[in-house]
């Protein structure tokens, strides 16, 4: 599929802000919208100890290849970047999957209904690569969140370590 068939996905304005495929060089404002999400909104389900490594991580490279393609989109409000979310899409087996990596709002902008459109578009761009599936591993935070989206527990709740502390997280998945 062409980036022409994705037009649509690249901006859209909502009432208090926009919705946009995040731009190469935006990692580090991406990394620190994405390190206050944890800090100030999942430490209040989490608690301190489990945000010790997941909220205090090094920007590193991860956003570079992921901002290349296309998959990651930012939420801009008063200028800068207060939220994102990443699907990738790949092949398995033969079949076409998607794993939604993140979606991370700072608390300027909750309850904006700024995460219920991009995962939206975001389930969006799976349906339409062909995906079958979308998994993703839910904080405390959104669990309920992604229920809403027809999400289901895929697996027992499970410690994952993330920067040397372990960090509460539900397997889900979506079927289409
Ligand atoms: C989960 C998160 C993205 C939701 O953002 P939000 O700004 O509250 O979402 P919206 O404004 O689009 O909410 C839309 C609806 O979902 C509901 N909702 C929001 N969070 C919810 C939750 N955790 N459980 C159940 N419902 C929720 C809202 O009440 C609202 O309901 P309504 O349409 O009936 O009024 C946000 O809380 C967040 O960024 N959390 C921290 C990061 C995180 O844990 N991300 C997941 C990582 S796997």
């Amino acid at each position: 599929m062409s980036d022409e068939d994705f037009w649509f996905f690249e901006e859209e304005v909502m009432p208090n802000g926009i919705i946009r495929l995040a731009k190469p060089g935006e990692d580090s404002a991406i990394h620190a919208a994405h390190m206050r999400s944890i800090r100030e909104i999942c430490v209040n389900d989490h608690g301190e100890e489990e945000i010790r490594g997941w909220g205090f991580r090094e920007l590193g490279n991860r956003w570079v290849d992921a901002i290349q393609r296309k998959e990651v989109w930012v939420i801009e409000d008063d200028g800068s970047i207060k939220g994102f979310g990443y699907i990738r899409i790949f092949e398995e087996n033969g079949t076409t999957k998607a794993h939604l990596h993140a979606l991370y709002l700072t608390p300027e902008i909750i309850g904006k209904k700024f995460a219920t459109r991009l995962m939206g578009l975001m389930l969006e761009k799976a349906k339409i690569s062909g995906a079958k599936e979308i998994a993703l591993d839910s904080s405390i935070t959104a669990h309920s969140f992604y229920k809403r989206f027809g999400f289901v527990d895929s697996g027992p709740m499970r410690q994952v370590d993330i920067g040397g502390y372990p960090v509460t997280s539900y397997p889900m998945c979506l079927e289409f």
